[in-house]
């Protein structure tokens, strides 16, 4: 365990690598670490910079977690966020009690007093997450911040460096979240800032040291993220890397386009796989998310082991590593809080997990560390064109997820001609770069219209349009009203099958950017 860094104690939050993301930006070096390997590291004397409670999906209403060896240290700086932010004021005598009905999404909180916090505004609006509330602070803290419901929202320690903040400073929806977490490192902690952030791609190349003169095998969407680990591969290992993108028959009409540009100019060896028959089969009449999800996911394998097995066998070589383009946020989503077994599974990413053992393969993983605004980073250094690096991110198990109830083929039709539209009003627009994410969604409910002077019953079309810096959090994006009529009654003009078009207004959370 380093003693020179920030600990930030994973209580299984989907937030916790944004608090490292966030104190990396401020200049502080940060680990990720469990709650017993950091009460261990104490009990031996080993201490560090300042801890990070993270948030979690548990109540300490049901559960305790003993962290008092750490709250009985004299001088360490201690900020309690959310889940860390109850354990941490029950621990000194506060009261939580189980809310009404808890604060999700945007709130806004104010200042109690003007002791605390000078250089921040009266009211500003952050991002809650709770159930539980605190209903009595303990005596030996200052309550700071309130919420506009009247419920505590920030506390700190009369003596000690300890502060608690019920909403997540680290998601970017909060306001002046960076600046809370500066005020704790700097102002409560005092600490020295130690970490300069080094060129990124070099890190990454030199995670890429091993390969010698290895074969590589890559999974390729054609994404930011396969296409800048391959190009980053690319450079070391040249025409021993190739690239397989799997035609699952689930994309869009923009990802045909954009892979064929890829073959022409990216220099990458990009070899596509047709496996558009065997993926609409295995889907058949599955309506359920989490089973078309584990589907696609088993047959890309399968498609993916048999496609290498030939391709070996033809070429006379043996692959000995498979290239991912991994993320932070795929990570963290999909393990479950691998160490802590704290977090809850939202949604099953086939993309990680990766290949069956048999395929013997050894897994590089140069972003895994990353977060997409650094992957697009690193795009720009190796001179990526804009169009390639900034397109939306677009999920593993593609358009099955966002047809609502069982896939076929008119329906994906259907919806990859409403998203096409979408795409191209977006770019017609100049909305497409001013936002994070932007699809169609297809669903089978039948509404009364008219078309034609004819009664018509037809399905609808949602329009999902978000703004998001990492996708952990996102907001409906405010688009204007010409752009969405536009976008409306070609998709309803265009589309025979189609009556009806909505606009989603959901947040994450509560709602997830795809809808299942
Ligand atoms: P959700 O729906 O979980 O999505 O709010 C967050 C971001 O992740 C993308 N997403 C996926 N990406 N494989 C991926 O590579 C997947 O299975 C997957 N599911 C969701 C989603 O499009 C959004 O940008």
């Amino acid at each position: 365990m380093n003693e020179n860094c920030i600990w930030v104690i994973d209580f299984g939050s989907q937030y916790t690598q944004l608090i490292t993301k966030k104190t990396r930006k401020l200049g502080y070096k940060s680990l990720i670490v469990t709650a017993q390997d950091a009460l261990d590291a104490i009990k031996k004397g080993v201490k560090p910079l300042a801890i990070v409670l993270s948030g979690g999906p548990r109540s300490v209403s049901y559960e305790d977690t003993d962290m008092s060896p750490l709250f009985l240290q004299d001088s360490l700086p201690i900020l309690g966020i959310c889940y860390g932010f109850q354990i941490m004021t029950k621990f000194f005598s506060g009261q939580i009690q189980k809310g009404q009905s808890g604060e999700y999404g945007s709130t806004q909180i104010q200042k109690t007093d003007s002791k605390h916090l000078k250089d921040f505004p009266e009211n500003f609006s952050v991002w809650m997450s709770h159930f539980d509330v605190l209903t009595e602070a303990p005596k030996d803290f200052d309550i700071i911040l309130k919420s506009k419901n009247g419920l505590v929202a920030g506390v700190q320690h009369k003596k000690k460096p300890i502060l608690g903040l019920q909403f997540h400073p680290e998601v970017s929806h909060s306001e002046y979240g960076l600046e809370i977490l500066e005020y704790f490192f700097k102002k409560i902690s005092g600490i020295q800032k130690n970490w300069l952030g080094s060129n990124i791609s070099e890190d990454c190349l030199k995670s890429l040291a091993t390969i010698n003169d290895s074969y590589i095998l890559c999974a390729f969407s054609g994404g930011v993220d396969s296409l800048v680990a391959a190009t980053l591969t690319h450079k070391v290992a040249a025409k021993r890397l190739f690239c397989f993108f799997v035609d699952n028959g689930l994309l869009r009409e923009q990802d045909y386009a954009h892979i064929k540009t890829l073959k022409d100019k990216s220099g990458l060896q990009i070899i596509t796989i047709d496996a558009k028959k065997i993926f609409l089969d295995n889907l058949k009449n599955i309506e359920d998310p989490e089973k078309k999800r584990k589907v696609i996911g088993h047959t890309f394998i399968d498609v993916f082991e048999k496609t290498v097995r030939d391709f070996q066998k033809d070429h006379g070589f043996k692959f000995e590593y498979l290239l991912q383009g991994t993320l932070y946020p795929d990570v963290i989503e999909s393990s479950s809080d691998k160490k802590a077994k704290n977090s809850h599974t939202i949604k099953s990413h086939h993309n990680v997990g990766g290949l069956p053992d048999t395929m013997n393969l050894k897994l590089l993983e140069p972003l895994r560390e990353l977060y997409k605004d650094e992957v697009r980073e690193i795009a720009k250094e190796l001179k990526l064109p804009h169009d390639w690096s900034h397109r939306h991110p677009f999920p593993g198990p593609g358009l099955a997820v966002r047809i609502m109830g069982a896939v076929d083929e008119k329906k994906l039709d259907v919806l990859r001609r409403s998203d096409q539209i979408l795409f191209e009003e977006m770019k017609r627009s100049h909305v497409y770069d001013t936002v994070w994410q932007a699809f169609t969604v297809y669903l089978p409910v039948k509404t009364v219209g008219i078309k034609g002077d004819k009664r018509a019953y037809e399905d609808t079309i949602c329009l999902r349009i978000v703004d998001s810096s990492d996708g952990m959090t996102a907001k409906w994006s405010d688009l204007p009203r010409e752009f969405l009529e536009n976008t409306s009654s070609r998709i309803t003009n265009e589309l025979d099958d189609i009556t009806r078009v909505v606009y989603d207004i959901t947040t994450k959370p509560p709602g997830t950017i795809e809808w299942e």
